[in-house]
């Protein structure tokens, strides 16, 4: 499948794929903004600039926490990754078995 903006209608499978290759884009957008920022703030001298810079880098932060988790709700395979994750204590994972098992597709659309 293609990046970018898909050349005809999708079916409702391949639009949900289409959907977590742009949230994923989305992610990968969000990590580098946080190392940019980064790297301006050890690169600034004036402490207002690099407060207001850490600021940011720190809203970015919560956008990579927000797609991680939508990529995680819409992905079963991601949702599961996330919910086993040997590397880290079940209460420290970024889903939990329980509310990863508790999530589908279907029920991701039916929110507002
Ligand atoms: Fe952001």
């Amino acid at each position: 499948m293609a990046y970018g903006k898909p050349e005809s209608k999708p079916t409702q499978a391949s639009a949900m794929e289409q959907l977590l290759i742009w949230l994923r884009e989305d992610l990968m957008g969000e990590l580098q903004a946080i190392n940019q920022y980064q790297a301006h703030i050890d690169n600034i001298d004036d402490a207002e600039v690099k407060e207001l810079l850490s600021h940011i880098r720190d809203d970015e932060k919560e956008h990579v926490a927000e797609l991680t988790h939508l990529i995680a709700r819409i992905d079963a395979i991601q949702r599961e990754k996330f919910a086993t994750d040997h590397t880290m204590a079940p209460e420290e994972r970024v889903v939990g078995a329980e509310e990863g098992e508790a999530l589908t597709v279907g029920s991701l659309f039916g929110k507002k």
